[in-house]
């Protein structure tokens, strides 16, 4: 059995596309798992013991009673993903919120300093640099990685990075300008002093390359909290690797005074470690809420003012309008697992030898016609009717679960 975990907020074509990568490094359907991360990490932090789940004041955080309600906050490389579970009395979690989050994971701070260093010497001169000297160039992503995780909120002391001199050598062999005078024409002016391999600068010059970061986090926490189906949410339960950044903590702490902010032991594994539990017991999660709104594309007979002019096709005599949604789940929908949307769909001509039935997504709550902007087709079903009988003509109706 493997278990690949992906980010919640991933859509479902990306999700999909995970899968065909799996198959393609050789793993069977039937041996493959894909389970969400911040699921992973809560499933983790039901089974650590209660005394290491303390926030910063001492008080404990118990994950065992049931109806806790938690906000999950992954934070890895690529991604922040933001969940709210409850506990169910069989010990199952429910997502109460559905996923969001977007691209705010520590390398964003990598790209933050990759784009200042871009500032002062050029993309062309660090394209360059990347390519000519790839062990220099590591070393870069290895200092900046050490400086990230030193780093602290209050801190005043200037930052050193040390950054192979090939970089500046290259950039005044081209310009014939030193690297002193372009800095002191830009806002790094008196804030940020770089000579050889050494780049000197106030904290509050490298603690900036967080703020992107920190404001995206802190805002999408505090729009899910405002939502009702959260309310009674005490506690915000940090995991993934850039959750022990101090610079992260110490924003939400200070974003959030009212909340529990938990940090368990080795934040950074909890997704791993939960998706091995997930991989034994994949019930333990009873319900999702929908990301998206799912639906069919069908063709219902055309009503004259309801129905645009533009959609109107004649099928077998009588006129009909194409494209039309029909919705099976809404977006926000909790959705039971093990539970089915059931509905019942005819062929619209006689004697049809199959039927296609377009499957759809859409953010929208409502959408009319699969032909909307954000709704995207995910794939087709197509079921295989009954052999015509040569004498009768009929339409065939089909259940749909
Ligand atoms: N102590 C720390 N301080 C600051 N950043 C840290 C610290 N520890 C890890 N990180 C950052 O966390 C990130 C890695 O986190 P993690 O291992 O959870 O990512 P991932 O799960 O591979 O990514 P994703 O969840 O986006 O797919 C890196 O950007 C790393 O720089
Ligand atoms: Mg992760």
């Amino acid at each position: 059995m493997w278990v690949l975990t992906v980010p919640a907020i991933w859509s479902d074509s990306a999700k999909q596309f995970m899968r065909e990568a799996a198959k393609d490094a050789g793993i069977e359907k039937h041996q493959l798992r894909i389970a969400l991360e911040p699921e992973a990490a809560s499933l983790y932090c039901q089974h650590i013991p209660t005394e290491t789940l303390v926030d910063a004041s001492g008080a404990k955080f118990g994950v065992s009673g049931a109806g806790t309600r938690y906000m999950v906050v992954d934070l890895g490389g690529g991604t922040a993903d933001i969940t709210v579970h409850e506990k169910q009395s069989d010990g199952t979690l429910r997502e109460l919120h559905q996923a969001s989050g977007g691209d705010w994971g520590g390398t964003k701070v990598d790209s933050e300093f990759d784009m200042l260093l871009t500032k002062l010497v050029s993309a062309k001169i660090i394209k360059d640099f990347c390519t000519q000297h790839k062990s220099d160039s590591l070393d870069l992503q290895r200092e900046m990685e050490t400086k990230k995780r030193t780093i602290t909120s209050d801190s005043i002391d200037k930052v050193t990075v040390k950054i192979p001199v090939q970089l500046t050598d290259a950039f005044e062999k081209q310009s014939g300008e030193t690297i002193a005078s372009v800095i002191e024409q830009t806002r790094y002016a008196k804030k940020l002093n770089w000579v050889g391999d050494k780049m000197r600068m106030e904290a509050k010059v490298f603690l900036d390359l967080f703020e992107n970061c920190k404001n995206n986090i802190v805002g999408q926490i505090k729009e899910i909290m405002a939502e009702p189906e959260v309310k009674g949410v005490s506690t915000i339960l940090m995991v993934g690797g850039f959750s022990e950044c101090q610079v992260i903590q110490d924003a939400i702490r200070k974003a959030f005074p009212d909340k529990k902010i938990i940090i368990p032991d080795q934040a950074g594994l909890a997704v791993l470690k939960g998706a091995v539990i997930f991989g034994y017991n994949p019930e333990q999660i009873s319900a999702r809420v929908s990301k998206y709104t799912y639906g069919i594309n069908i063709s219902p007979p055309f009503q004259p003012g309801v129905h645009p002019e533009n959609k109107k096709v004649v099928v077998d005599g009588g006129t009909r309008c194409r494209d039309v949604f029909k919705k099976y789940v809404s977006v926000g929908q909790p959705l039971e697992i093990g539970k089915f949307a059931k509905g019942r769909h005819t062929t619209i001509k006689k004697n049809q030898e199959s039927m296609i039935l377009r499957v759809y997504a859409s953010p929208e709550k409502t959408p009319k016609y699969v032909t909307d902007e954000k709704c995207q087709c995910l794939g087709r079903v197509v079921v295989t009717l009954p052999a015509k009988d040569e004498k009768t003509e009929y339409r065939c109706q089909n259940d749909v679960r």
